[in-house]
């Protein structure tokens, strides 16, 4: 059952269905299970683009002691850790958290099983991934089998970073967002941005029903230049029915977009936002530049 979410305020929603009841599991098999017959597949076309991202950021602090973290903002069950990190794909996750196989084991031996799993298949380009979501259970599951290298529950929408958050922001250099938009505002990112020490680049799919207005303002009061192509639009997932295609189709006009071949054809539809500093950072001394201190 999914029941509509209630008014909010900017950057959140009024109209789209909730799922709190799959986010805060002890392992992300009802998570796969209920969005499945959606198609949720945001973190697949998240996937190329954030692996890109994360290696380019990270080519921008050659020279510079220790790898910039990715700090997944809504990490959840770890998805994009996996998807960044791991030979392994959307389709082959759904594939396994649906399985009946899987359906049997208890969350020990789920996790045991997923830790061996992921393990095989990390990639040799692997960053380190710090997940932040308010859903305890999740981020301990993914912290557990690997996915993240720290987990953060804190809530940064009613208060600022705790002092174990707040260290670990230092090391941040790429912050990801999925699934998120509606969840999260500019208070969030105001608190991250807060704490960060080095360059930052954020890179959030958030739906086009949702406006992000707030947080590119609040990103730019800390020196990123928000972009976003328009006219390339990624789908998030079906909507559950014809009240939530008529929120969402209504939302898209009136935030200035057609939904034609879009909202109208039944699935909810993302923007892609990359956040940079307006200025470059300074190249690292010693990073071959040729430049003298
Ligand atoms: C749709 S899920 C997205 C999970 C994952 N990023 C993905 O795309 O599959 C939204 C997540 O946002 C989390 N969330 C809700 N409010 C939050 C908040 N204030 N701060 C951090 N995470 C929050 C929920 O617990 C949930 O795990």
């Amino acid at each position: 059952m999914t029941r509509p979410e209630p008014s909010t305020s900017e950057g959140m929603t009024s109209g789209k269905s909730r799922f709190d009841d799959i986010y805060g599991r002890p392992d992300p098999r009802a998570y796969f299970r209920r969005l499945a017959p959606l198609r949720y597949e945001i973190p697949h076309h998240a996937q190329p683009v954030f692996r890109k991202a994360a290696a380019e950021r990270c080519a921008l602090d050659d020279g510079i002691p220790g790898t910039p973290a990715v700090l997944d903002l809504c990490s959840s069950y770890g998805i994009t850790a996996a998807l960044l990190n791991h030979d392994v794909t959307l389709a082959e996750m759904y594939e396994r958290y649906t399985s009946p196989a899987c359906e049997a084991m208890s969350t020990a031996r789920l996790a045991a099983w997923d830790k061996e799993f992921y393990a095989e298949r990390r990639r040799p380009d692997a960053v380190p991934v710090f997940g932040l979501d308010v859903a305890a259970p999740a981020v301990r599951y993914a912290l557990e089998v690997g996915l993240l290298d720290a987990a953060f529950t804190d809530n940064l929408e009613q208060g600022p970073p705790g002092p174990r958050l707040g260290d670990a922001l230092a090391t941040v250099g790429l912050i990801t967002l999925t699934g998120g938009g509606s969840y999260v505002t500019a208070r969030t990112f105001a608190a991250l941005l807060c704490r960060t020490r080095r360059p930052i680049w954020a890179n959030a799919f958030v739906l086009r029903t949702v406006s992000y207005a707030r947080i590119g303002q609040t990103l730019a009061a800390y020196g990123l230049r928000t972009t976003v192509d328009a006219s390339r639009t990624y789908p998030q997932r079906r909507f559950t029915d014809g009240r939530e295609r008529r929120y969402a189709v209504a939302a898209a006009r009136s935030a200035g977009y057609d939904p034609a071949g879009r909202e109208e054809a039944g699935r909810f539809h993302c923007l892609h936002y990359v956040s940079r500093p307006a200025r470059p950072a300074r190249p690292a001394q010693g990073a071959g530049t040729g430049e003298r201190a």
